[in-house]
């Protein structure tokens, strides 16, 4: 029973705006590395090689030329374009050729898991349910798919985004099915917001009489759907790195678990961990607090910047306040000049932004 894998890195990215008017959601990085490698390496681990990913029109290639082919992974990848983000259970319906009769484990690109999926993939090799399904118990499951278990913990419905919930356990973005969710699929129709639903889908299981497994997740999970998920994802992330300083250090201090790509130059500066600073930045005069991840080629010049991310090529420079708790897109200025010191400056900006304060 060869399992499949089904990426999805397709959608509309609408809350994550700016950052998704010029690159998918899916790649923003998390501690230094794309929100879909996470993904794509907990198939891997789980053994899964024979993978299909669902692309929008819009970001396609630019997820395209991110994965490659696969090779350096060694899995292989099959591109599916969905032509509208019609929601989870039309990209499934999209991508049934590759699908065929394989058992596949279905992975939103934009979700992140630190257990990993390999103990769910083998629990299923053994019990064959015809699906399992992934929960969290969530403050307010109003914005998620919800699901009402028994006394005996089968699950009995699925509702999704429900006004009034009647429980607070939300369906996490990761799900392995049997191919009898296809003809299920095929049958839904779009719902009051124009998707088709997966948890309608997997209703349809239930309804049926079909064996559908719950499990609480184990350890942490995010939903990188929001700019402060994407920052308390990158601090989870962040909480498991092993201190690695390959950059060079000129009078400069690293304390605790942080990574310094090669390449990357501290100069008269403070590094406290857990963070991550990546190949080729430069980071002078200047600290960086717990929680952050500075990007490819980054500057941070006398500047403070904690709890955020920079992405590739963003640089700060005299910043008279500590930037906390801020997402800067790829190539973004923001340049202080040296100012007297206020308070601490929060911002989402898109790709290339530029501000001078
Ligand atoms: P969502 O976050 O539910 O949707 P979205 O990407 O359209 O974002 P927003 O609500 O901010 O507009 O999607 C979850 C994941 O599934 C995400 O990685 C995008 C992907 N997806 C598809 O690939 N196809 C789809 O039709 C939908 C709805 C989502």
């Amino acid at each position: 029973m060869e399992f499949k894998g089904l990426l999805l890195a397709g959608g509309k990215g609408t809350r994550l705006r700016p950052l998704t008017h010029t690159r998918a959601k899916q790649l923003i990085p998390i501690a230094g590395k794309p929100n879909l490698f996470y993904a794509l390496e907990d198939l891997l681990e789980a053994g899964i090689r024979d993978i299909g990913v669902i692309l929008s029109p819009e970001t396609g290639d630019e997820v395209r030329s991110a994965l490659g082919d696969g090779s350096h992974w060694g899995v292989k990848l099959t591109y599916i374009v969905q032509e509208a983000p019609l929601g989870i259970a039309h990209a499934v319906r999209t991508a049934q050729d590759f699908l065929a009769d394989s058992p596949f484990v279905l992975y939103l690109g934009d979700n992140l898991l630190s257990g990993g999926i390999q103990h769910l993939v083998e629990e299923y090799r053994q019990t064959r349910p015809e699906a399992i399904v992934l929960l969290t118990p969530v403050e307010d499951p109003r914005a998620f798919g919800v699901v009402v278990l028994d006394q005996a913990g089968q699950v009995v419905q699925l509702l999704e985004k429900p006004k009034e919930p009647p429980s607070n356990l939300a369906l996490v973005g990761v799900y392995l099915f049997s191919p009898k969710i296809h003809p299920i699929i095929q049958r839904l129709k779009p719902s009051s917001r124009g998707e088709y639903e997966i948890t309608e889908a997997i209703q349809g299981l239930v309804d049926a009489g079909l064996r559908v497994v719950a499990h609480q997740v184990r350890g942490w999970w995010k939903d990188t759907g929001k700019p402060e998920d994407l920052l308390d994802a990158n601090r989870l992330a962040l909480t498991s790195v092993v201190r690695r300083v390959e950059g060079v250090l000129e009078e400069a201090q690293v304390v605790g678990e942080v990574v310094i790509e090669p390449g990357a130059r501290l100069v008269r500066s403070t590094v406290r961990g857990p963070a991550y600073v990546g190949a080729g930045a430069l980071i002078e005069d200047s600290f960086i607090g717990p929680y952050t991840a500075i990007g490819k080629g980054a500057r941070v010049i006398a500047s403070e910047v904690e709890y955020s991310i920079l992405m590739d090529e963003a640089q700060v420079h005299a910043l008279p306040y500590r930037l906390d708790s801020s997402i800067l897109g790829q190539g973004v200025v923001v340049d202080g000049q040296g100012h007297a010191r206020r308070h601490t400056l929060e911002l989402v900006l898109g790709d290339r932004s530029r501000v001078r304060l």
